[in-house]
């Protein structure tokens, strides 16, 4: 994915719109879950870029999160050599980066190493990984990952991104192509026994939905997936690969927009892949976007693919970009209780 032309200015500001409370729609009549609907009344939501702090009523404990997407290692070894002719062109993208911190010249396997030694030392409940964190289907940068991510003590999640799967120029649908080398290449980075296409893990009461939309497109048991998993009504994040459309953006984010068809798709060639479909989404792909953002107990979902970190509210629902791993960035997700008053505090006497 080319980058965002999005200023930093932009994303601040858009940040500074995010921090604003606002309270959520009361459910009343719906005696089964009232207690539970009624704790979404609290929410806020603030980032800089680097930590987002989601404050909930519905949230009981702290729970810290780090979110790594678009690594794009590209370690590679004899698994690889006859794959050369499909690997070759996103083999050499993103090989020499700067660490966004310092500006200091790096690599994407060095800035691996570094987050993940770092997360090591601080306080992750989970790691989730959106995708592109290898530049196409490597057994070495597969195992790389791995091992690092496996030395952080940490539990991670794995979902993967346009670039995962796809070896350049070679026969078969973006569905093919990706179920196929998720079997054969990037099987290790997700937890034993899931569904790599969509998959859930509760975590300090916070269900995290792992989402594979890194066709662009989402499948009918997709869709039925994020319908059962939002009926649970616990406190959900979504973590995916391709952001959600908002309008104002470009196809990029590319999940329900509009001009996501073949006449606006720029980068087949460069890519060697199937065309867009002329007639754009399904009616399950806009289905999808649409309810997941008007789920009242949607939290926010978090993505990657256009390198740069961007912030929407759509309907109220934070839609976020983190920036790319290889040059070190992350984002640390805190969700905490929603602040009481003090009056709030006391505990009642009898
Ligand atoms: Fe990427």
């Amino acid at each position: 994915m080319t980058q965002s032309n999005l200023s930093r200015r932009q994303f601040f500001s858009a940040s500074a719109l995010a921090a604003t409370t606002f309270a959520t729609a009361n459910l009343r009549g719906q005696d089964a879950r009232a207690n539970c609907a009624s704790s979404y009344e609290q929410y806020s939501y603030a980032s800089d870029g680097k930590t987002a702090k989601i404050f909930s009523s519905a949230i009981s404990e702290p729970v810290n999160i780090l979110q790594i997407s678009d690594s794009h290692l590209f370690l590679d070894d004899a698994r690889g050599e006859e794959y050369k002719q499909f690997s070759d062109r996103m083999a050499k993208a993103y090989n020499h980066t700067k660490r966004a911190t310092d500006g200091k010249e790096t690599n994407p396997t060095e800035m691996f190493q570094e987050i993940t030694s770092n997360a090591a030392k601080q306080d992750y409940d989970a790691i989730t990984l959106t995708g592109d964190i290898v530049s196409f289907p490597s057994a070495a940068g597969v195992d790389f990952a791995k091992e690092q991510l496996e030395a952080t003590g940490v539990p991670y999640f794995y979902t993967s991104g346009n670039h995962d799967w796809h070896f350049e120029g070679m026969e078969g649908s973006e569905k093919e192509l990706r179920d196929e080398w998720i079997q054969k290449r990037l099987k290790p980075l997700y937890p034993d026994g899931v569904n790599p296409l969509c998959y859930s893990r509760i975590v300090n009461g916070v269900n995290l939905l792992m989402v594979d939309d890194s066709i662009y497109e989402i499948l009918p048991e997709q869709l039925d997936f994020i319908r059962q998993e939002l009926a649970k009504n616990i406190p959900t994040l979504v973590f995916m690969h391709i952001p959600l459309y908002a309008p104002g953006r470009s196809v990029g984010y590319g999940v329900g927009h509009p001009d996501w068809n073949a006449a606006h798709d720029r980068n087949m060639i460069v890519e060697r892949r199937r065309q867009w479909p002329e007639a754009g989404h399904t009616a399950v792909t806009y289905s999808f976007r649409d309810e997941l953002l008007a789920a009242q107990n949607m939290l926010g979902v978090f993505t990657g693919h256009i390198h740069q970190n961007t912030l929407d509210l759509v309907n109220g629902k934070p839609s976020n970009v983190v920036r790319a791993a290889y040059d070190g960035s992350t984002l640390r997700i805190e969700l905490r209780p929603f602040p009481k008053r003090p009056e709030q505090r006391k505990t009642p006497t009898r």
